[in-house]
């Protein structure tokens, strides 16, 4: 193989990961260097820890990348890089790299949006399983630790953003009620799995409609949890604890939690989408990852008649292949960085 393939480093947040991809679409390489069990331990991520473990891991990563794909840079015809949003000293680390990976080998460099490699993993073929490819207009709900939004994409690299949170990220209020309820980081999957035992459904937590509006609101729905979580640890409201919480009880509160996140977040996209006349719809981010979510939304799309494109879960969280799948695209509009190339941490994707 000679040209056509894209190496793409994504270090926004707590994954390294390199990938190499072939037209959008075919995974050659997709290694990630996950810093989970490291954040575990001091409970949440911490900025310059996260960037110095991407210097630490990125060279690594990419032997590994090239190992796996088993191609030289002689058939690697760009560069990619995530630009932003995320953390900046950690997307620093990936854009440093990129840019010396493109400048000694003489590739070019193209910049990627984060959340729009979130929506292009749903391009993404996978060896596991067919999946469709996305077909416009389609509606996207993009649920991650850092953002939460419903997008409208009518063509290739053209988002309206039809609505976003007003406050809490669906992920991070997985994150923090997890906490409350004394489950391991990261919240989200602990939830999922503590939920899944719960025997009883009896938990109701509030949903926030905020009428017909498609943003979302979670800091309420948080509130609600760390109330009731409190009443039912000291009575006075003011500790909280696991001890106090039986694993059962532990396990009800996390599926009316995760009940109240999923009812809201599966009724606008489907609202969304029908109101869009939406062909696909394709869901992503690492909240995607989330198994009754999952589900719930493909019954739902499915109901409506409209096929439900999700990435396997290990393409929804944070990865380099996303990135790949996105910058073919942007290649393809021309799209180029110099080696100015800064991090824009607050990089936004769309406008209403
Ligand atoms: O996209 P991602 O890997 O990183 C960001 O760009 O933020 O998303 C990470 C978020 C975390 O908040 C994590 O708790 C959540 O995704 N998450 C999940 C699940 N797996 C990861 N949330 C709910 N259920 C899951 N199974
Ligand atoms: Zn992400």
């Amino acid at each position: 193989m000679t040209g056509g393939l894209i190496l793409a480093v994504e270090s926004s947040c707590d994954e390294t990961g390199i990938a190499i991809v072939e037209d959008g679409r075919r995974i050659h390489a997709n290694v990630v260097a996950s810093q989970v069990a490291m954040h575990a331990a001091s409970g949440g991520i911490v900025p310059e820890v996260a960037a110095r473990a991407h210097l630490r891991w990125i060279v690594p990563t990419l032997d590994e990348a090239w190992a796996t794909a088993g191609v030289t840079w002689g058939d690697i015809e760009a560069v990619a890089v995530t630009e932003g949003p995320g953390l900046a000293g950690s997307l620093l680390v990936g854009i440093n790299f990129a840019k010396t990976l493109a400048y000694v080998q003489g590739k070019p460099l193209v910049p990627v949006n984060h959340l729009e490699g979130h929506l292009y993993a749903a391009w993404l073929a996978d060896d596991t399983r067919p999946v469709p490819e996305p077909l416009f207009p389609l509606v996207a709900l993009i649920v991650s630790g850092g953002h939460t939004f419903l997008i409208e994409m009518r063509d290739h690299l053209q988002y309206r953003l039809l609505g976003e949170t007003v406050d809490d990220a669906a992920g991070e209020a997985f994150d923090k009620v997890g906490r409350l309820l004394g489950l391991p980081y990261p919240g989200g999957p602990a939830i999922m799995k503590a939920a899944e035992a719960a025997v009883r459904h009896d938990v109701v937590f509030p949903r926030a409609w905020l009428g017909d509006s498609f943003d979302f609101s979670f800091s309420g729905l948080k509130t609600a949890a760390r109330r009731t979580i409190a009443v039912e640890t000291d009575g006075q409201g003011t500790t909280i604890g696991e001890a106090a919480l039986s694993p059962d009880r532990v396990a009800e509160l996390a599926d009316g939690f995760q009940e109240s996140v999923i009812d809201v977040l599966v009724t606008k996209t489907l609202r969304a989408a029908r109101q869009a006349g939406a062909k696909s719809v394709v869901l992503g981010g690492g909240v995607a990852a989330n198994r009754v979510l999952r589900d719930r939304l493909a019954d739902g799309a499915t109901a409506a008649g409209i096929p439900l494109v999700v990435p396997r879960p290990a393409l929804c969280t944070d990865n380099g292949a996303m990135i790949g799948a996105a910058a073919e695209r942007r290649m393809a509009a021309g799209v180029r960085a110099g080696l100015d190339l800064d991090a824009r941490p607050s990089l936004p994707l769309a406008r209403r």
